[in-house]
């Protein structure tokens, strides 16, 4: 089928490559110029295992290319994606401007009937303001219906998640229209959930609120288990192993980041307001995520006193491993918080290191290599576990630190790891772990 997608970002330019990848024939759309520009020489803009090969195999087959330009990106398209991103306004609720626009758009620039499809996280309702605005906005004796077909890709395994999703979801109140999305998926092989445009909307916010909330959960108990002497990996294990709870998402730490759920926990609580329904319990599961954020650096508190003049080392600045992505991530409110506490901060990330330099703040030195802010730092604090970082903190610390001592914030660690290692070890809803003073006493006698 001919497919355009309007907005090449994280969702739209891998939507855009898988689709071209099922034999489809895809132009993906950007207002951005320089992106376009990259695009076309084979470069992708974001950092995502897999997305490269991939646009490169199908630009070359002649089933991909990329445009600024509306009049040639829809011309005979059957399908249009709108993949634009729907950003946290001041007030919490999603901001649709991108999204309108591209409905407008789509409106001005189709040259035959079209399903429009919505990939972005939008509020309920707001597809068939989509389909207003492109039946207004019409040059053309054509048609177009609207489907909502939300995204549940997580940055870092995307392509991956693409090919091998759960559920594919397709909302539509016009069959004709849920049919060509569906023919449209059916070469992925991944079960199609058809619904209402209301319940598909409110299906996307549901599961990232159901997500975070199993998060701030998992934190919430690794809190008390650090009160009450219980492991909080034992804890996950155990309670994860009834099939009705699950396993997975149980992974206690510094809180979730990411371009999805701080933002769209917070739509939802505002969806929840203007229909004067009190939602208190996404209003906790966000309020305990604040608070996660900043644990390593209480504990580092409650340890030294004062953090005036230390040297801390982050290690792992994006949100979360395998992306160069910073949006919400937890690095942000440590290394403020730590700034305003008067420590002297040296960052780390294998990846995303350029656009954490544009939303830390300026007082942050970065190093090019994990050894670098090891050897420089009295304390470690571990944010993200890229594999490298788990693979070589250890190691290093022991090699390089006079006295080492890591806040692990990822719990990348067991006790059987730390066992042969003179290391302060704090990570969270655990015992902390010191082999410092026993090795160096046994050392003296
Ligand atoms: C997506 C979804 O669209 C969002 O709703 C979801 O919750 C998270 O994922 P994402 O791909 O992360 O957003 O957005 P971003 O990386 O900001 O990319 C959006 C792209 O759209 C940018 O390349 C931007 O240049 C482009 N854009 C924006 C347009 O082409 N046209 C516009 O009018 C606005
Ligand atoms: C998420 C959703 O998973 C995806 O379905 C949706 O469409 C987009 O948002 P993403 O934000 O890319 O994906 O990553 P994800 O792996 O879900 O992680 C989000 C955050 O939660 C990260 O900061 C991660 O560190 C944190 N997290 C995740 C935990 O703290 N514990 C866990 O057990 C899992």
């Amino acid at each position: 089928m001919k497919i355009a997608i309007i907005g090449t970002g994280y969702v739209g330019l891998v939507t855009g490559v898988c689709l071209s990848e099922i034999g489809h024939e895809v132009t993906c759309i950007d207002i951005n110029p320089e992106k376009i520009e990259q695009l076309k020489k084979g470069i992708s803009p974001i950092y995502e295992p897999g997305l490269e090969e991939l646009m490169e195999k199908n630009r070359e087959a002649g089933r991909l290319d990329f445009t600024t330009n509306y009049i040639i990106g829809l011309k005979d398209k059957e399908a249009v994606y709108i993949a634009v991103g729907t950003p946290q306004s001041e007030d919490g609720a999603a901001d649709l401007t991108y999204v309108f626009n591209a409905a407008r758009s789509i409106g001005q620039n189709i040259t035959r009937d079209v399903v429009v499809v919505t990939k972005s996280t939008v509020p309920i309702g707001t597809n068939a303001k989509v389909r207003q605005l492109v039946m207004a906005n019409l040059q053309d004796n054509v048609c177009a219906e609207v489907v909502s077909n939300p995204e549940f890709l997580r940055e870092g395994s995307a392509i991956e998640d693409s090919f091998n999703g759960d559920r594919i979801v397709i909302g539509s109140d016009h069959k004709g229209a849920g049919d060509i999305v569906a023919e449209i998926n059916e070469p992925f092989g991944i079960p199609i959930l058809r619904t209402s445009l209301h319940s598909a909307e409110m299906i996307k916010y549901a599961a990232n609120a159901f997500l975070a909330t199993k998060i701030s959960f998992i934190n919430e108990i690794a809190n008390l288990s650090e009160r009450t002497n219980a492991n909080i990996e034992e804890v996950a294990r155990g309670i994860g192993m009834d099939t009705r709870i699950g396993n997975k998402f149980l992974n206690a730490g510094i809180g979730y980041g990411g371009s999805c759920f701080p933002k769209d926990t917070q739509a939802l609580v505002k969806i929840s307001e203007e229909r004067d329904y009190d939602f208190h319990l996404l209003k906790s599961v966000i309020s305990v995520n604040e608070n996660q954020k900043t644990a390593l650096v209480r504990k580092a508190k409650e340890r030294f006193g004062t953090l005036h003049g230390k040297k801390i080392a982050l290690l792992g600045l994006a949100f979360k491993p395998e992306t160069d992505d910073m949006r919400e991530a937890a690095s942000i409110s440590v290394a403020r918080e730590l700034i305003e506490e008067g420590a002297e901060v040296i960052g780390y990330d294998p990846i995303a290191t350029e656009n954490a330099k544009k939303v830390l703040p300026e007082e942050v030195q970065y190093v090019d290599q994990i050894e670098e802010a090891i050897k420089q730092a009295e304390v470690v604090f571990i944010l993200t576990e890229w594999k490298e970082i788990v693979e070589k903190t250890l190691i290093f610390s022991n090699l390089f630190m006079e006295k080492p001592i890591v806040f692990d914030g990822r719990n990348c660690y067991s006790n059987e790891d730390l066992a042969n290692l003179e290391i302060e070890y704090i990570s969270m809803g655990r015992d902390q772990v010191t082999n410092v003073q026993e090795r160096r006493v046994a050392a003296a006698i």
